[in-house]
């Protein structure tokens, strides 16, 4: 058998790259939002893969709000990384917490920053994580920046960066007011995942694939993201963000950018984001009418949750990239939370070829699984159906798979990326506001969305978007082995 393909470092690739802002590793990494929630679920666990793997030593400084101590922070790392489960590296763990301190304080008090100044001692580059609510971000900015924090500092923000285009231009301008662009990293986690990453590489390390990747061949993209489970406690981040501003403005725009770039000019940082950036100026601003906006039912129970919410739980659209490459191909996307089930897949369809009485009913499609664990492209093909009757039927070639242990998690990436000054998998400046002036016309909505059952694949008014495209294509169950050969 041959040996497992194993995917290219993209990092190391683009090593040669690093040469251009000459970066250095921070020297101290400062958490705000130390007792949140994505730190408990996300960013301990990553810190703790980066101890393991020797790539992180230097010191954690948690800061939340007072009432909690430095035994409270460790005793909240250490459940975090036993709640992973699986078997847990004690001598890892036990680094990990020897390089954490913890600052409470008040993100509105100056005195909160002067004692973090205090803390951070001998460090002169720090990295400041604001893993809080982005309308915290700007007077956190100014208080470091009054506390002489800000020094050769970086700083790493969450998505959304900003609530819309103003608010994100306003954002930018305070952050360019004390650093460079080079040392903003702005976090978009579904950059840093293997399977999303992987596109590029199907992409672009293949020569198979150019002659056909276009609207010569290719008659409509459409991306699911489907979850299965609900809001699960973020009912007050929910209500400020919705699925538009949690999921597409972000993650499935950068996906569409995967999907659709041009081949990068060089293996170095700006050569993949300057491909992102050029292509989000080529989609139109989104048209209201190709929205369906939905709310599962059961949403306003929820807490935290208005009882007259208008909030979407799901979002349909259709959009259109206006290059020479895509000009005409429908590329349609839609998020939802309480789905039949929990993926996010990629469906690229293409023409039918001309004998009918060959190619059946069918056309062939490619078909890219984004999840978490899972790298798997699938390919379905026409075959003749055995027997005596000349006729075709479809197949699916699935082209490959890897299990979950092989990967990198995405905030292990980012964040060693980031501490490390590599900004490749962070999203500039151009292309967050490029991002937002996308989706701006679709934000504002007075309207309350279509209601749609938990479990259901979302409303049914949805269906008009996809209705000449052959309707939308549902995932199936993640772990199912091969996809629908049907489209
Ligand atoms: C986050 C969103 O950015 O991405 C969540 O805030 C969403 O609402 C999550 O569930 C999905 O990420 P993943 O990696 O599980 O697909």
């Amino acid at each position: 058998m041959d040996a497992p393909y194993v995917m290219p470092d993209l990092r190391q690739a683009c090593a040669t790259g690093k040469v251009l802002g000459g970066p250095t590793s921070s020297d101290a990494l400062v958490l705000f939002g130390a007792m949140g929630d994505l730190a408990y679920k996300k960013i301990f666990p990553a810190l703790y893969h980066l101890v393991r793997r020797g790539h992180l030593a230097v010191p954690v400084i948690g800061i939340a709000r007072v009432g909690q101590g430095e035994a409270q922070f460790k005793d909240r790392v250490r459940d975090s990384i036993l709640a992973q489960g699986g078997d847990v590296d004690q001598k890892a763990l036990a680094k990990l917490l020897s390089l954490l301190r913890y600052v409470g304080g008040n993100y509105q008090e100056q005195a909160t920053f002067d004692w973090l100044k205090r803390s951070l001692g001998p460090s002169v580059r720090p990295a400041y994580y604001l893993a809080i609510p982005p309308s915290l971000f700007e007077d956190v900015v100014a208080s470091l920046t009054k506390s002489n924090c800000m020094k050769d500092a970086r700083v790493i923000v969450e998505k959304p960066f900003g609530h819309n285009l103003a608010s994100a231009q306003r954002l930018n301008a305070a952050l360019h007011a004390v650093l460079p662009e080079s040392h903003i990293f702005r976090i978009d986690h579904y950059l840093g995942k293997e399977a999303v990453l992987n596109l590029l590489f199907f992409r672009f390390a293949n020569s198979f694939l150019e002659p056909i990747w276009n609207r010569n061949y290719i008659e409509s993209v459409q991306i699911t993201m489907a979850e299965e489970f609900g809001i699960e406690g973020r009912g007050k981040f929910y209500e400020d963000t919705g699925a538009i501003r949690d999921v597409i403005e972000n993650h499935m725009l950068q996906v569409v950018a995967f999907l659709t770039m041009e081949a990068p000019t060089g293996l170095h940082c700006e050569a993949i984001r300057d491909e992102q950036v050029k292509i989000f100026r080529t989609i139109l601003p989104l048209d209201p009418n190709n929205l369906v906006r939905g709310q599962f039912e059961g949403y306003k129970n929820e807490k935290g949750i208005a009882v007259d919410s208008k909030v979407e739980t799901y979002a349909a659209l259709r959009l259109e990239v206006q290059s020479w490459r895509w000009s005409g191909v429908p590329f349609l996307i839609r998020a939802g939370k309480c789905l039949p089930v929990t993926t996010t897949e990629v469906t690229v369809k293409l023409r039918k070829p001309p004998l009918d009485n060959l190619a059946g009913e069918s056309s062939n499609h490619f078909s890219f699984r984004l999840g978490a664990g899972e790298i798997s492209i699938g390919l379905s093909v026409q075959v003749k159906r055995p027997g005596e009757e000349l006729v075709s039927m479809p197949t699916n070639l699935s082209v490959l798979e890897q299990g979950p242990t092989e990967q990198v998690d995405p905030y292990e990436r980012l964040l060693g990326d980031a501490i490390r000054g590599d900004a490749m998998l962070f999203v500039r400046d151009d292309a967050v506001e490029a991002a937002w002036a996308i989706v701006e016309p679709i934000l504002a909505n007075d309207k309350a969305p279509n209601t749609y059952a938990p479990g259901s694949w979302g409303p049914a008014e949805a269906d008009r978007l996809a209705a000449n495209v052959g309707g939308w294509h549902n995932p199936e169950e993640p772990n199912a082995s091969r996809f629908s050969a049907k489209v």
